[in-house]
Formats: C-alpha cells, sequence, structure tokens
C-alpha cells in the first residue's frame, strides 16, 4: 500500500518498546526514510532484548536513545531537544506496559520523558498478545489515551507470534507509513485557498550586490506545510532560500519587494488567507547601477527609497482575503510595536516575535511568538517552527470558520 502523502520534511520519532515485533522496525525506519522522514529513534530497554541499538542507528542514520541519564547523549540531542525536535512520535510497537505508562504519565525511561515533554504529534501502534489487548486495563487505557488525542494505529488482528490467533499484532509497515503521513492532515482548512508570503527580499545595488536580511524562509514554509496539511490550496510567494518547498505548494519564485507586491496582489485576489511571513525591505536603492560600481578612495553614499508595503496594501486592496496575517519582527517593546502594526496595517491579527532573543526569529528551527488580535492575546512558547506553525494554522482555521 503506497502512502498517500510524501514524509518529506517530516521529522518522526520511532519509539521501540519490548515487543517481538521490534524486529520489524529497522524496516519501519527505512521506508519512513524513503518517503523523505528524517527518523531518530529511541529504545527501551525490554525493546533492546529484542534488536539492537546498533542496527537501528544504522538504518536511521542518527545515534539511538536509549538511557535517559546519558551524560553523552545529553550533551548532544538529549531528551529536550528530541521531544521538541519531533514533529510525530511513532511509538511501534506499543506493548501494553507502555500503554499503561504513558496514561500514568510516568517519566521513568527515555521514551516515556520524551513523550511527556513534546507537543509533538503522538501515535502508537499497539502489538501484544490477544488476550492482554482484550484485558479491560488496556482497554481502559486505549480510551484515554484516545481522549487525549493519541492516534492509535491498529492494531491488526490474525495469527500471532505466541501461537495464538486474535487482535494485537502490529499493523503491517507500509500500512504504518500511510497512517504517519496521512496523520499530519487535519481539513481544517479544507476548500481555502492560502497565500503565504517567505523569505527574504533582496534590493539589487549593482549586477553583484544587494541589500536583504538573514531570514532563511523557514517560517513560512512551514506554515505553508501545515496548512496544506490542513486541506489548504497554498500559493507560496518566496524570496530567495535554501529551502526545499513542501509538495504540492505552487510556489511564485520573487526577489525585490515590488515583485513580491505583484505576486501579492495577483495572488490574494482569488485567496481567502494572507500571511505575510516574509521579511521585506523596506528600502531599495534609489539608482540602481547596470555595471558592476568600481572602489574608489572615498565613502560611499547610496540614496535610499521606500519600498511599497506589500502587507498593508493587500490589506487596503478591493480583492482583500477574508483573513489577513501579518508578522511583525520587533526587537523591543515588542506587544507595542506589533499591536500598532496591526491597526496601522488593517490586519485580523499579527504574529509578534522578538528577532532579538538568541535561538528563535531569523534562522533558527524554534520560533516563540504572541498571537494579537481584536479579541485576543496569546503567548505561543518557545517550539519548532513547524509546532508553532500547526497552532497558528489552527487559530486561522478558527477564525476563519466563525468568521463564515
Ligand atoms: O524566515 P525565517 O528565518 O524563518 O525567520 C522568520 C521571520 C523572523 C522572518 C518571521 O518570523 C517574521 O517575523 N517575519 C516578518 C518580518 C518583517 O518584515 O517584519 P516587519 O515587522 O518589518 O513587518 C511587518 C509585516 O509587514 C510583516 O508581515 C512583513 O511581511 C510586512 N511588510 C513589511 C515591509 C514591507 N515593505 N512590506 C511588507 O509587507
Amino acid at each position: 500500500m503506497a502512502p498517500h502523502k510524501t514524509l518529506v520534511n517530516r521529522r518522526v520519532l520511532v519509539g521501540i518498546t519490548g515487543g517481538i515485533a521490534a524486529y520489524k522496525v529497522p524496516d519501519l525506519v527505512r521506508r519512513l526514510k524513503d518517503e523523505g522522514a528524517d527518523v531518530r529513534v529511541v529504545m527501551t530497554p525490554g525493546a533492546q532484548e529484542f534488536i539492537t541499538p546498533l542496527t537501528l542507528q544504522a538504518v536511521s542514520g542518527h545515534p539511538v536513545g536509549t538511557t535517559l541519564l546519558d551524560e553523552e547523549a545529553e550533551a548532544g540531542m538529549g531528551h529536550i531537544e528530541l521531544a521538541k525536535w519531533a514533529d510525530l512520535i511513532l511509538v511501534a510497537p506499543a506493548t501494553a506496559d507502555f500503554m499503561a505508562r504513558l496514561v500514568g504519565g510516568l517519566a521513568n525511561d527515555l521514551l516515556t520523558t520524551v513523550c511527556l515533554a513534546s507537543d509533538a504529534k503522538l501515535a502508537i501502534a499497539p502489538a501484544m498478545n490477544q488476550q492482554m489487548w482484550a484485558n479491560s486495563a488496556t482497554q481502559d487505557n486505549l480510551q484515554q489515551l484516545k481522549q487525549r488525542g493519541v492516534s492509535i494505529f491498529g492494531p491488526g488482528v490474525g495469527s500471532q507470534a505466541c501461537g495464538d490467533i486474535g487482535a494485537g499484532r502490529m499493523l503491517e509497515v507500509l500500512e504504518l507509513v500511510e497512517l504517519a503521513a496521512n496523520s499530519f492532515e487535519s481539513g481544517e482548512l479544507a476548500g481555502k485557498t492560502v497565500v503565504i508570503t517567505a523569505g527574504p527580499t533582496r534590493e539589487p545595488i549593482d549586477p553583484v550586490r544587494y541589500i536583504s536580511n538573514h531570514s532563511s524562509g523557514k517560517m513560512g514554509y512551514a506554515i505553508a506545510q501545515s496548512a496544506l496539511d490542513a486541506g489548504a490550496k497554498v500559493i507560496l510567494i518566496t524570496g530567495p532560500t535554501q529551502l526545499q518547498p513542501p509538495d504540492r505548494a505552487h510556489c511564485v519564485n520573487i526577489e525585490t519587494a515590488e515583485q513580491l507586491l505583484d505576486a501579492a496582489l495577483q495572488y490574494s485576489a482569488q485567496a481567502d488567507v494572507f500571511i505575510a511571513t516574509a521579511a521585506v525591505a523596506d528600502y531599495r536603492v534609489a539608482h540602481q547601477h547596470s555595471h558592476k560600481m568600481k572602489k574608489t578612495d572615498n565613502n560611499l553614499t547610496l540614496e535610499l527609497v521606500q519600498n511599497p508595503d506589500v502587507l498593508a496594501t493587500v490589506s487596503a486592496s478591493e480583492t482583500r482575503p477574508m483573513f489577513v496575517v501579518g508578522f511583525a519582527a520587533e526587537t523591543n517593546d515588542v506587544l507595542n510595536y506589533a499591536r500598532a502594526k496591526l491597526d496601522k496595517k488593517g490586519l485580523d491579527a499579527i504574529v509578534a516575535n522578538d528577532v532579538s532573543r538568541p535561538g528563535i526569529g531569523f534562522n533558527s528551527d524554534d520560533n516563540e511568538a504572541y498571537w494579537i488580535d481584536d479579541t485576543s492575546q496569546v503567548h505561543l512558547g518557545r517550539r519548532s517552527k513547524h509546532a508553532l506553525a500547526r497552532h497558528l494554522v489552527s487559530l486561522i482555521a478558527e477564525k476563519t470558520n466563525n468568521n463564515k
């Protein structure tokens, strides 16, 4: 069965607990990687009785996490980093014991600790003897996990390693890969068209030099991926970046703020939502040189003229999308400056981030932000840009569905 959906740019943490089906996990890791996922593995002590960490290290291409209190591992990607890194935690096989510990909120090994410390999607692929699966203790635990939003992949029905026949087999590897890919889809923005601007603009000075900024595009691309997962049609208008655009996004490449404005006006006219993540240069040089400027013995003064404000122009246009969201990149007095931009640019919401803080904002994998609209202010604590993007898309879906 081929997965409906690619796992390109997905970070999947595979957790292995102590069941005989652990022998299938190297193949699972390989197949997830074939679909484009970056995979890391954590094993419980029980899992290591069935298969060695070395095997999983070889197929995943990364060190395997086995113990919570390992100085060397904590110095690399420790348990909190792993928890933040993952977009999806997939525990396969998940034993009855692991399910019980998850329900109890225990943190007595690396895997349960990572599960507790993560806001990633969590899915388990139960695998156990059919009687253990049918036991009311396991079934009660299952209900609690479902209520908490944990996805349950399987189990399958059939003959078991112990000789019994019944429910409790781990699903086949390709079924798990398909479910993992599908788990990113929510349908919250189904039927909506979303235009997202991302990355920097480049304002040429001469054929070899330009004015730009440190935007990597990571925030905007993560939002594009989340909007696609939510079922939207996505147009990603992007400045130059090193990133691979998400599959299925219609990608429009621009360099300058004026090109961004043209594309934004064109595509937003048919859009329901416009999200301006791009770091647009506020100024461009008044007179672009057609030849490379020669160095002289004197200082050089460039005359700069203002660029159009793309976001404000889209927001004021006759074909304004139903919901317009800006970003505010601030270094001080973040909330006040962001509110001023919300009002001045006529936005429905603004996402404010403090770009002076190390580890968040420009060109980082994490971000921390405030969502501000007319009626609410929500602090979105530090997390991966992917996790933040999912939260933002949910907020946008909630607001736009309420506005219908
Ligand atoms: O790309 P990354 O490395 O992942 O970094 C993400 C980010 C820090 C760039 C992103 O989170 C962010 O803050 N984007 C907004 C950057 C910015 O230009 O902020 P601003 O406060 O200067 O502008 C406010 C808003 O107006 C932004 O939505 C911007 O896109 C828009 N704008 C600004 C100037 C202009 N001439 N036209 C605009 O449309």
